[in-house]
This record gives C-alpha cells, sequence and structure tokens, in this order.
C-alpha cells in the first residue's frame, strides 16, 4: 500500500515524531511505501476560512491552493495514517483544521468520497488505559475519528491505537511504545483482516 502519514505535532524531537518514525519503519518492513506529511513544517494554516466553506451547490468544488495541493497529495494514496498527541481527548487544533479544511464537502463527503482502503489514528495519551477509559473517553474518540469522520467520508476500515503513559515514563516503556509503533506498521495490512472476514 501507499499511505500517506499526516502527522501533527510542533517539535520534531517529540515522542509523536519518534512514533512516526517506526511506525513507517514497520511499514517499510511489511513493503508498504509512505510519504509522511508533518503539518507544522509545511505551514498548514488550520483556520476554516469563507473561501475554502463548503459550497452544497456544487459537485466539483475548487478550493484554495493549499488545500488543492493537500487534496492532490490524498489521491496519490491508497491509506492514512494519522500520527498525534491527545489533547483535551481530542486531535490537536492543527489537525483539527486540517480535517476541516481538506476533509471538504464535495471531495470526502457528499458527492465524492475518499477512496482510501483504510485509516489508522495512532493518538498518543499522557495518562494510562484505565484513566482513559474511566471516563468512556476511549470510546468517545473511536466513535468520533471512526464513525463521525472516516466512515462518513468512505472509509469504513478505520482504527483507533492508543499509545498510553507518554509523560515521564521510564525509558523501557518508551522503547516499548516504539515498538508497539514499529508493529502498527508491520501489521498495517492485515489491521482490518478480521473485520473483512465478517
Ligand atoms: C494541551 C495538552 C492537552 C493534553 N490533553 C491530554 C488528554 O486529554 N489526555 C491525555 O491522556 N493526555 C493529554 N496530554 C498529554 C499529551 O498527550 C502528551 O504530552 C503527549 O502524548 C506526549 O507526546 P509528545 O512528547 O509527542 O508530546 C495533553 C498535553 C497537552 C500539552
Amino acid at each position: 500500500m501507499n499511505v500517506l502519514v499526516v502527522v501533527s505535532h510542533s517539535r520534531k524531537d517529540s515522542l509523536t515524531f519518534q512514533v512516526t518514525d517506526r511506525f513507517v519503519q514497520g511499514l517499510a518492513e511489511a513493503g508498504h511505501q509512505a510519504e509522511i506529511v508533518d503539518l507544522h513544517e509545511i505551514g498548514f494554516d488550520p483556520v476554516l476560512r469563507a473561501e475554502d466553506e463548503p459550497d452544497y451547490t456544487q459537485d466539483n468544488q475548487r478550493f484554495s491552493p493549499q488545500i488543492e495541493t493537500e487534496i492532490t497529495r490524498l489521491k496519490k494514496h491508497d491509506a492514512i495514517a494519522f500520527v498525534f498527541p491527545l489533547w483535551w481527548w481530542h486531535l490537536p487544533a492543527m489537525l483539527k483544521g486540517y480535517i476541516d479544511r481538506v476533509m471538504n464537502n464535495s471531495f470526502a463527503y457528499g458527492s465524492n468520497k475518499l477512496h482510501h482502503e483504510q485509516i489508522i489514528w495512532i493518538a498518543l495519551a499522557g495518562v494510562t488505559e484505565e484513566q482513559v477509559n474511566k471516563r468512556n473517553y476511549g470510546e468517545s474518540i473511536q466513535n468520533l475519528l471512526n464513525v463521525g469522520i472516516a466512515d462518513y467520508c468512505g472509509v469504513s476500515r478505520s482504527k483507533v491505537e492508543f499509545l498510553y503513559e507518554t509523560v515521564d515514563a521510564l525509558p523501557e516503556h518508551y522503547e516499548e511504545l516504539l515498538n508497539q509503533a514499529y508493529e502498527l506498521g508491520v501489521n498495517y495490512a492485515s489491521a482490518f483482516a478480521e473485520q473483512s472476514a465478517k
């Protein structure tokens, strides 16, 4: 598969970027190609302005140059991965803005849908799995990303993978998280095998 890896973090030395690199190494090990798009590096503007507001009267809307560039980039890949830190139980504003602006009407939903085979959302959480699930945040996030965004855009194969306890952990734990990211890359194609068999 040819995977577009969209990463959102303000620091290149963040764990988020290390996770991204290990995930991509795993993809390569399994024979996939990957392109990383770093939203901060490309200076992505996450604010949806009037020129990119959805025009529901048109089946093929032309967007601003930055959005047309990202749409062209997405069309070259057959799967997507998003890698990001969980901030306030949600996507960072930068990534939320990418969804707002790029996953627009007549490209990602409405008269056209995304053509991508599958999407993975790799979310780094500062807290433990128990803390994430104590108030059902895990389920809410999965519902929002898998159903509210991916499925709405025509991609039924969507999965959220959490990497827990990312803050002030022991070096061994960081190594485990990076190994987890690598395995997600290696197993990306088979991640939905169970789902297809149903
Ligand atoms: C603004 C902000 C909000 C955060 N909100 C959450 C949260 O809702 N849940 C959580 O588990 N961690 C939260 N964290 C912790 C981050 O998820 C954590 O710092 C990140 O996963 C560590 O990866 P990094 O080194 O790549 O930033 C938050 C951190 C920041 C800065």
